[in-house]
């Protein structure tokens, strides 16, 4: 028989975070906080049916090909990819009827990380905006299981040495949520953006990062404002659900509603 082990939070951002949820099993929350876990949050909660998380524009083109009823949704530089139908933006998204459709999301990074935990215990998308039922479902699984989990601050995939202050910023308000201890490792960086949050408060961190910056001046500015509310949306967790050979090769994540679990306290 398997010991138990003390089941432990650990952050780690971007590439390194994919690698280790894959090493040791973990259950992943992938935290694009400036906007992909909120898109894809929200398309789930407006009534997309699944969502397909792709690395490659060409891989979103190729699934419409094969499946034509299927919605394009993501974003290179922060704006609509070419022939897309919507842009990674959750207002925009607010305007779209997406009930009961099957969409094919990519982003420079949120998708690139999202592919990168395959082979981990569980994979989940997670930020400020439904960061209780995320912890709820996350803590669940990992105790029943007996894996650790890792929160990953996604990064930038195409530049690993930023720090994307705002993905940090969102896997803080997730830890706190967890009600399970942090490994030690991840108290000083979780301890340093608590107090980021307490003096400057979350929505001015947002705007004073450097990925908000670029949001703001690409006229983004009310997506931060979505971003940065924390519990906004209380019964969506996307969860991988399904890993899906893609028409010309590679790996989509499947993912889904989740099952959330309704505490009375946290
Ligand atoms: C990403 O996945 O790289 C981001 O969500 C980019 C964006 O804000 O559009």
């Amino acid at each position: 028989m398997t010991p138990l082990r003390r089941v432990e939070v650990h952050l780690r951002p971007g590439e390194d975070g994919c690698h280790w949820a894959r090493e040791h099993k973990a259950v992943a929350v992938v935290v694009d906080a400036l906007r992909a876990s909120a898109t894809i949050t929200c398309l789930l909660q407006q009534g997309a049916a699944e969502v397909l998380v792709v690395k490659e524009v060409d891989e979103a083109y190729a699934y419409r090909e094969t499946h034509p009823d299927t919605l394009l949704v993501g974003e290179r530089g922060g704006l609509k990819v070419d022939g897309f139908d919507f842009g990674n933006s959750p207002t925009e998204l607010k305007r779209a009827d997406v009930r009961g459709r099957r969409v094919v999301f990519t982003s420079t990074t949120g998708a690139q990380r999202l592919v990168d935990c395959l082979g981990a215990s569980a994979i989940t998308v997670g930020t400020t905006i439904n960061a209780s039922a995320v912890a709820r479902q996350v803590s669940a699984k990992a105790l029943a299981e007996n894996v650790p989990i890792v929160i990953i601050p996604a990064g930038l995939a195409t530049d690993p040495s930023v720090v994307a202050d705002e993905d940090w910023l969102g896997a803080t308000i997730l830890a706190a949520r967890m009600g399970l201890p942090l490994h030690q490792a991840s108290e000083a960086p979780f301890q340093q953006y608590q107090r980021l949050i307490q003096s400057t408060g979350l929505l001015a961190g947002f705007l004073q990062s450097s990925h908000g910056q670029n949001l703001v001046h690409l006229g983004f500015s009310d997506d931060i404002h979505v971003c940065a509310q924390v519990d906004l949306i209380t019964d969506i967790v996307p969860t991988l659900t399904a890993v899906v050979p893609l028409p010309r090769g590679g790996q989509g994540v499947h993912l889904e509603r989740g099952t959330v679990e309704h505490a009375t306290s946290l």
